[in-house]
């Protein structure tokens, strides 16, 4: 691809923030503190969770950058950034999260292969750019096409960088064209992250936002598109971030009987306070984020200071001065909301988090139940525990 090359090795990493709580470095997997996540509505870049699985690539020449879209479609193009960033700008707040995360709880019932997260393996950033929907208009797919003529359903992605899982092929995956081409869908080439450029752990120069689902279909540094008739045949989605029952394992695994995941679940943490905590008797405030898949609002987040057994109701917001109201134009519906309660505490407690979304989708209580071989999608109630240490003065 021309402009940009993916490195060989990871002599040409970007810096990042030493706050970060690093997984791995090569590739780089790093999630900010749980208590960064909630003292801002908007994820600042530098405290924003970063997934890659290879080197991370290198713009040399942005003027000679652009995208490939072919396939089953009439009018193959090459789109340069100029191409791109005189359609219409869209700024779209939207919460991309790992289907990995919160994968150290659930490998503490059995263990799960994967990157081990605690509970901020996402983040909510404004992300600016054309919608996918005007882009695909200029090779000559209309919006809310399902099928080209030359029966095109499906829209892959593929990247610049090389990973190892694709035998050191390219990082893809695909949506459905008629998401793609669905202006409500809100599916983004990015260009910018909170106002600013795009910065290259995220993507620079362009990649994909697919709101309301899993991470891993948001494909960063956007090297072509194609129109397929099938499902992208990739390993991630192929091969990986599929949804197995807890009675599967790596003996019996047969990955074709199950389609990739898309749209996360509801989902909630509670980040102001650690998995243990040891503090003084009194009050404590309880403050977290709730999110849904599919583009749902959360209807209601519910707190128990005993381990489950009564509940009472968080307050949410998102924007600061304004009250949000799942599902109503003044709120984010690809955004999660953060959620705040106060509990007076006197004894040791287990504490206790689980958010119901616009469809009554409600988190499941015990992680057992939903554990799978590669750890995905741990939604179980977020539990953390404070144990009360008496002093006499
Ligand atoms: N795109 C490319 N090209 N390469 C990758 O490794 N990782 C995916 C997705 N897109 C990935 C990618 C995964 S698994 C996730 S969760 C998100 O990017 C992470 O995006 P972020 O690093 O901007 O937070």
């Amino acid at each position: 691809m021309p402009g940009i090359r993916a490195p060989i090795n990871y002599s040409e990493e970007p810096p990042r923030h030493p706050a970060l709580k690093v997984n791995a470095k090569q590739p780089f997997n790093a999630e900010p503190p749980r208590q960064a996540l909630v003292s801002s509505y908007v994820t600042p870049t530098d405290f924003f969770y970063k997934r890659s699985h290879g080197p991370i690539p290198v713009v040399d020449d942005i003027e000679r950058y652009c995208v490939s879209i072919s396939g089953l479609i009439d009018k193959p193009k090459d789109l340069f950034m100029k191409d791109i960033m005189n359609l219409p700008k869209y700024n779209v707040t939207a919460t991309l999260q790992c289907a990995g995360n919160r994968r150290t709880a659930m490998s503490k019932t059995r263990t799960v292969r994967g990157v081990g997260w605690d509970v901020a393996a996402l983040g909510n950033a404004i992300w600016g750019g054309a919608k996918l929907a005007d882009v695909l208009e200029l090779v000559g797919i209309p919006k809310s096409t399902s099928t080209t003529p030359k029966g095109g359903k499906h829209v892959e992605f593929v990247s610049v960088d090389r990973c190892k899982e694709e035998n050191g092929g390219p990082y893809k995956a695909s949506i459905p064209l008629s998401q793609a081409t669905n202006p409500e869908a809100d599916v983004l080439l990015a260009y910018e992250m909170n106002g600013e450029t795009l910065n290259r752990d995220h993507g620079y120069p362009l990649r994909v936002v697919v709101p309301g689902v899993i991470g891993a279909r948001s494909v960063k540094w956007l090297d072509s598109i194609n129109i397929d008739s099938q499902v992208c045949q990739g390993f991630f989605m192929q091969k990986d971030y599929k949804m197995f029952p807890p009675s599967v394992n790596w003996d019996n695994i047969d990955w074709s009987t199950r389609r990739p995941q898309m749209d996360f679940p509801v989902q909630s943490a509670i980040c102001s306070l650690e998995d243990v905590n040891v503090g003084k008797n009194g009050k404590i405030a309880i403050k977290g984020y709730a999110v849904s898949g599919g583009g749902r609002g959360i209807e209601r987040v519910d707190i128990s200071t005993d381990g489950g057994k009564t509940w009472k109701e968080a307050s949410r917001y998102q924007k600061p001065g304004s009250q949000y109201m799942a599902d109503e134009e003044r709120s984010d519906k690809w955004a999660w909301v953060l959620f705040e309660a106060e509990a007076d505490v006197h004894s040791n407690v287990e504490i206790v988090a689980k958010a119901i979304d616009t469809a009554a989708n409600v988190q499941p209580e015990k992680v057992e139940d939903i554990w799978n071989l590669r750890g995905i999608l741990n939604t179980s109630w977020h539990r953390v525990h404070v144990q009360v240490r008496h002093s006499n003065m």
